[in-house]
């Protein structure tokens, strides 16, 4: 199993350019599976998760190529698919439970078992299904609770759907599926995150009538095919930020390169009040960081607009070292705090109650044996090595893998201190 060796670095300094964005790709790709004709989606980070998708295109029947040296897929499903998703590939991400929408339009029956993906609490899909069915799909309720989503459909009819969460993934199947069904369906309590723009707008480019993706309340009007298209997929705002903390953590001064400032207004407002110096330069945003005005806030996750559950665990890093205590507050998922176990290793002294968290701060990290307990988690205990005391030992790094694209070639451009090693 590799591990990472991080050592404690030196202020970050120098320039990184952003990799596209995993949350964006993922969705784009199950819905090349929505027309016979090839589609070539470009800007592709070279990532665990992007292989185990283009696998799983790959065995639904689609011809797939991917070419990570020039981060370019190019996908062709011309021919019949087979309408069950293998379990081997769907254990790996969750996401997979993406072509659900692409699967019903395409051969009017989807066979998925429940995927697995990240270890962050309940993940349930019943919003996935809801709009589904309100599409007019039927779903096997007797597989349902043995963790097997039947669903069929001979015909899909536009509807309204009101999300009770803005859920990003059932947004995302819903828009994919009411895209080619019969008439109009309206999806209030949508989820806003710029990946739902980004497939909206490849979506759109295909032939699909998608209006209002962005804001809580996504018209779609049904259409009856779709063409191929070639697409760039936004860049990674979550890896954005990682860097953008980085800098923060460790005192740096770095130019962060094709990251869409706008995509991460939660994330500035919330590293300025830390009192991080960010300023946003014709080639990108420059963030400076300075240990000896470094202060604490305090952070609470909602749904975009609002401040990112993926940054959580890295900007928790920053907290650790910041001057005065602060709560941290995670409103998006139930149990999302395993990365805290891993801080206190390290000298942290975090506790945690319920929802909350609440951070010391003003302390010296010391270097540790610590686990990725999930990919975001991984990239927080990452940047807590960078100022820690000793040597940092993150095991399970395969988590990272999953969603940062050249993560220690990145970090070791900017100066930092960290090694991969294959064991
Ligand atoms: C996506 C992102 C993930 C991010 C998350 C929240 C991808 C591939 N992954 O995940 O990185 O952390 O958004 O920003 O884009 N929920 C329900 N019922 C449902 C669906 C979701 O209760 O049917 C709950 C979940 O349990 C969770 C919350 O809603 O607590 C957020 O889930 P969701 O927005 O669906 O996240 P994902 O699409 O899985």
């Amino acid at each position: 199993m590799a591990k990472f060796l991080v050592q404690k670095s030196g202020p970050l300094s120098g320039e990184v350019t952003i990799s596209g964005s995993k949350n964006a790709v993922l969705p784009i790709l199950a819905a090349t599976l929505l027309t016979k004709e090839e589609c070539v989606i470009k800007d592709v980070p070279a990532l665990r998760d992007v292989d185990v998708m283009c696998r799983l295109l790959n065995s639904l029947g689609a011809e797939v190529d991917l070419d990570f040296d020039s981060n370019t897929v190019k996908v062709k499903a011309s021919s019949e698919l087979n309408s069950e998703a293998p379990y081997d590939l769907v254990k790996m991400m969750r996401a997979s439970i993406l072509v659900l929408g692409a699967l019903l339009i395409r051969q009017g029956h989807a066979l998925i078992h429940l995927p697995g993906g990240c270890a962050i609490g309940e993940r349930p899909i019943e919003l996935h299904l809801k709009g589904l069915r309100a599409l007019g799909a039927t779903i096997d309720e007797k597989l349902l609770s043995h963790g097997i989503v039947d669903a069929r459909a001979d015909k899909l009819v536009g509807s309204d759907i009101y999300l009770d969460f803005p859920s990003v993934g059932a947004t995302e199947v819903i828009m994919m599926a009411a895209s080619l069904a019969e008439g109009t369906t309206v999806i209030e309590n949508a989820a806003q995150e710029p990946e739902i723009v980004d497939l909206a707008t490849f979506l759109n480019k295909m032939g699909a009538r998608i209006k209002g993706a962005g804001t809580d309340t996504v018209k779609i009007e049904g259409v009856s095919e779709f063409k191929g298209v070639s697409h760039h997929v936004i860049p990674d705002r979550i890896e954005a930020g990682t860097f953008m903390v980085a800098a923060a953590i460790t005192g740096g001064q770095v130019l962060i390169k094709n990251m869409v400032p706008n995509h991460l207004k939660a994330v500035i407002a919330k590293l300025r009040e830390c009192g991080i110096e960010i300023t946003m330069e014709d080639d990108g945003v420059v963030v400076k960081g300075n240990p000896e005005t470094l202060v604490s806030t305090d952070i609470k996750t909602l749904p975009y607009p609002g401040f990112p559950t993926d940054m959580q665990s890295p900007f928790m890093a920053l907290l650790t070292i910041a001057k005065g205590p602060s709560v941290v507050i995670e409103t998006v998922f139930e149990n999302r705090f395993m990365h805290v176990g891993e801080f206190n290793r390290m000298g942290a002294n975090i506790k945690t109650e319920g929802k909350a968290a609440i951070i010391p701060g003003n302390k010296q990290l010391q270097g540790a044996q610590v686990v990725a307990t999930d990919l975001r988690a991984g990239a927080a205990v990452v940047l807590a090595g960078l100022v820690a005391e000793g040597t940092t030992e993150v095991s399970q790094i395969y988590h990272i893998d999953r969603g940062y694209e050249n993560f220690t070639e990145k970090l070791r451009s900017l100066g930092a201190n960290i090694m991969r090693i294959e064991e």
